[in-house]
Order: structure tokens, then C-alpha cells, then sequence
């Protein structure tokens, strides 16, 4: 079996924070570590130009995002880490990929649909001040994940459908010029924690309450005093209930110091001395990270040469496979006799999908051998009542629909005689591969 690869883009859009700190870089981190698997880290500095037009802050954030994976453990020796506008390969591939993707897809996106959504109730044209980078972000992502066949991609879960996209592009590729991607699957992080901020929301760039992962000592040591508290006096009982202190504090200490300061907080710790804790624990586990980062930031040749090494071993793979899919679509040396593809667009085949989303449960699809969808089922408690529904359709065929009416529905737009139709080809494969 091969071994696993996962593969994580971070765009460079501004300066990590403890937020992105243990939501992504420390768990991601310590994946890398694991055996068996081959990680994918990369910059996704493409992806930052559609919404960044400031040119030294995209260069600023690629260092100090690049220096803080790199202080906060990432081995560069044990994983391939580099930077996406090195790799020429990926937007070569995003043209592929967007030649195969339905527009229609895209007019779907979450992100662009928002844009449009906004732009629909201000009264003003659908697409006033949408780029067509943004429309095009799901095609560089899924160039991003196909050109490594990337076979996990962690994400939240606002990414799942970019991923669902990449999986519609490797299949509609797949059909039309023979295997050559593998389908990539979200790994959701759902345990992740996500940090409050200051104010006690998310901790997020956009809502201005973030505390810099690397920020000098005096400065964290500030901003933690800065912390929303509500107006309890020394003594007074405190609840850890909607605590954005406590939750902070809880994302680094362990159990027993995450008790400890609970039952500080039933006792009525002053606020200032639980944010003096908070603080030495945070700056207890930052401050051996923050000397790497800040002699890496200083040395920006280092990271440098770091990504320019990157990119020989990316490229190692992304330069003979983009060969590969050259020669696939017909981009090929003339004395080249290769005529495989239209044969095996023939002999493809409806496919039942079964996955599991990020509710927990077990969905399952039907794709006509074109790729479209044709049926979409709802959630299932278990992958076995999923598998029980499709063994029905498969040996009933559309008539099965019947008995399944409130679990599984045509896809918009499908007709049902391209359904009776997809069915009865899935039918006629079984009986053929059974004779043979
Ligand atoms: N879209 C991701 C984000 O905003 C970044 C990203 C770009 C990415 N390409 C990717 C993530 C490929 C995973 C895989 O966070």
C-alpha cells in the first residue's frame, strides 16, 4: 500500500496568531511527525493575491508565516515544504483542471456566492468587485491537492466543499483521460479548538482581537492583560463559564493545571493574578519557539534557501507528472503514437460514492460515467443502512427510489431516464464481469 500523503495550504494574508497556533500549526506539527505518512506543507501565496494587492505585506507574511512553522517544530528535512508560486506546475494544471470543471460549479462556491450574495442586497451588479481570481480559487486548490494526489487534506470545515470540488475535477479528469488522480477526502478537524480572542469572539484577523503568536514577551504579557474579564472583585467567585481567559489558558496548560486554575477561579483569584498564569504558562511554551522565529525572521536568506530546496523536491514530483497529464490531453511530442483516451471514456461506468461528512454521518452518491450527479442521498446513522440503500438500488434499480423516497432524491437538473439509464449500464457491468 502506499503511504498515506496529507497536504495543508496556508495563505499569506497577515501574522500568525495563538488562534492559528493551536488550531493549526501545533497539531499539524506534530502530524508531520508521525510515521507512515508524507506531508505536503506549502505557502499558498497564489491564492493570497486575490485578496491582498499590498505586495510587501504578502512578502512579510510569507516569511513570518514560513518562520513560525518553522520555529514551532515543522522539519523541512521530513516533510516537503515550499512555497505554491515556485511550483510553474500548478497554475499549468489549474487550466486543466478549469477546463474540465463545469462553470456551474463554481457559480456554487461558498465564497463567491456570498460575494454575490452581498453585492444582490446592496443593490448593486452580482459580480461588482469580484475578481475572477475568486471565482477561480476552488480550480487553484484542487491544482493544489491533484498536483501531489494528495490523499487527506486537513481543513475546517468552511473548506470542505473546495475539497468536494477537487474530488468533482480528479473525476471528471479521471473520465475523460484515464486514472491519473487520486481522490483527495477533508480531514475535518472537528476536536481542534478554536481560540477566543480579546473580545471574547473567535480569535480572527477580521474581527481585530488577535494576540500575535510571536510577539515579545512585554507585548504578549500586555495583551493578555488585555483580556475581556467581566468586573468580579479579587475574591469574589469566578465562573470558567464564557471565560475567554480560561479558555486560553485551558489550550496549553494540562489537565491538572486546567483544574487547578478552575478551582483558583471558584476560589476568587484576583483577575490580574490569573492573567499573570495565563501568562507565564503561554510564554513558558512560546518562548523557546520565539528565539528560533526571531533568528529565522532575521534571516530571511535561510528561509530562502528553505523554500528553494522545497521546490527541487515538489518539483520532482509536480515536473514528470505534469508530463504525464501533458501527454494525457493530447499536449504532446508530434511523433508520439499514443491513442489511448477516447476508448476509455467508452468504457466508463455510473459509480455509487460513499463518504462521510462532517455531521458524522454516512452519505452516499450516484455519478453517471460522465461524471454529473445523479442521485444524492441524505445522512445515515451507519455505513452499513447507506450500503444496505445502494445494494437496493443496484438490484431493484430506479425502482428502489420508491422504498427510499425521504432518504434519497435525483440531483437538480438529472432526468430520471439518465438515471433508469446509469442503472441499467451498472446492471449490465455486473452481469458481464460475472460471465467473464
Ligand atoms: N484555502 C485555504 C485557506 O484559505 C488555503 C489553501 C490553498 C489550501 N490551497 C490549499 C488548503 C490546498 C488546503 C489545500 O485556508
Amino acid at each position: 500500500m502506499s503511504i498515506e500523503r496529507f497536504l495543508t495550504g496556508i495563505t499569506p494574508s497577515g501574522t500568525p496568531h495563538l488562534g492559528n497556533y493551536v488550531g493549526s500549526i501545533r497539531p499539524s506539527v506534530a502530524a508531520s511527525l508521525r510515521s507512515g505518512v508524507q506531508s505536503f506543507y506549502f505557502l499558498a501565496d497564489y491564492h493570497a493575491l486575490i485578496k491582498i494587492d499590498d505586495p510587501a505585506r504578502i512578502q512579510r507574511s510569507t516569511l513570518e508565516i514560513a518562520a513560525s512553522w518553522l520555529a514551532c517544530g515543522l522539519d523541512p528535512e521530513r516533510v516537503v515544504f515550499y512555497r505554491q508560486s515556485d511550483i510553474p506546475e500548478i497554475p499549468e494544471l489549474t487550466w486543466f483542471l478549469s477546463c474540465v470543471l463545469g462553470k456551474g460549479v463554481l457559480n456554487r462556491a461558498h465564497a463567491y456566492k456570498a460575494a454575490v450574495d452581498k453585492n444582490t442586497a446592496a443593490g448593486l451588479d452580482t459580480d461588482a468587485d469580484v475578481n475572477v481570481g475568486l471565482f477561480m480559487y476552488p480550480v487553484l486548490m484542487g491544482a493544489d491537492i491533484l498536483m501531489f494526489n494528495a490523499h487527506h487534506v486537513p481543513v475546517g470545515r468552511d473548506q470542505v466543499q473546495h475539497i468536494e470540488m477537487a474530488r468533482d475535477m480528479a473525476n471528471s479528469f479521471n473520465h475523460r483521460y484515464g486514472q491519473h488522480f487520486t481522490m483527495p477526502e477533508a480531514a475535518i478537524e472537528d476536536n481542534v479548538a478554536t481560540l477566543p480572542g480579546l473580545d471574547g469572539r473567535k480569535m480572527s484577523k477580521s474581527y481585530d482581537n488577535t494576540i500575535p503568536l510571536f510577539a515579545p514577551r512585554a507585548q504578549l504579557q500586555k495583551l493578555i492583560g488585555g483580556i475581556v474579564t467581566d468586573s468580579k472583585a479579587p475574591g469574589e467567585a469566578k465562573s470558567v463559564e464564557g471565560s475567554a481567559l480560561f479558555q486560553i489558558y485551558q489550550a496549553f496548560a494540562s489537565a491538572q493545571e486546567t483544574d487547578a486554575l478552575r478551582q483558583a477561579y471558584a476560589n476568587g483569584i484576583a483577575w490580574k493574578d490569573a492573567k499573570q498564569l495565563v501568562f507565564d504558562r503561554i510564554d513558558q511554551e512560546l518562548a523557546p519557539m520565539r528565539a528560533a522565529y526571531e533568528a529565522l525572521i532575521n534571516n530571511p536568506g535561510k528561509i530562502e534557501a528553505i523554500f528553494q530546496a522545497g521546490a527541487i523536491k515538489a518539483r520532482a514530483i509536480a515536473t514528470p507528472f505534469m508530463a504525464e497529464l501533458r501527454h494525457a490531453v493530447g499536449l504532446r511530442d508530434l511523433r508520439s503514437k499514443d491513442t489511448v483516451s477516447i476508448k476509455m471514456a467508452k468504457s466508463a461506468l455510473p459509480v455509487f460514492k460513499q463518504y462521510r461528512e462532517s455531521d458524522g454521518q454516512f452519505y452516499f452518491k450516484l455519478q453517471s460515467a460522465e461524471g454529473r450527479l445523479l442521485l444524492q442521498s441524505g445522512g445515515f446513522a451507519s455505513p452499513k443502512v447507506a450500503g444496505q440503500a445502494i445494494a437496493a438500488l443496484q438490484t431493484q434499480g430506479a425502482d428502489a427510489l420508491a422504498d427510499l423516497v425521504d432518504s434519497v432524491k435525483l440531483a437538480e437538473g438529472a432526468q430520471t431516464a439518465e438515471l433508469h439509464a446509469a442503472m441499467q449500464a451498472l446492471r449490465e457491468a455486473k452481469v458481464a464481469s460475472k460471465a467473464s
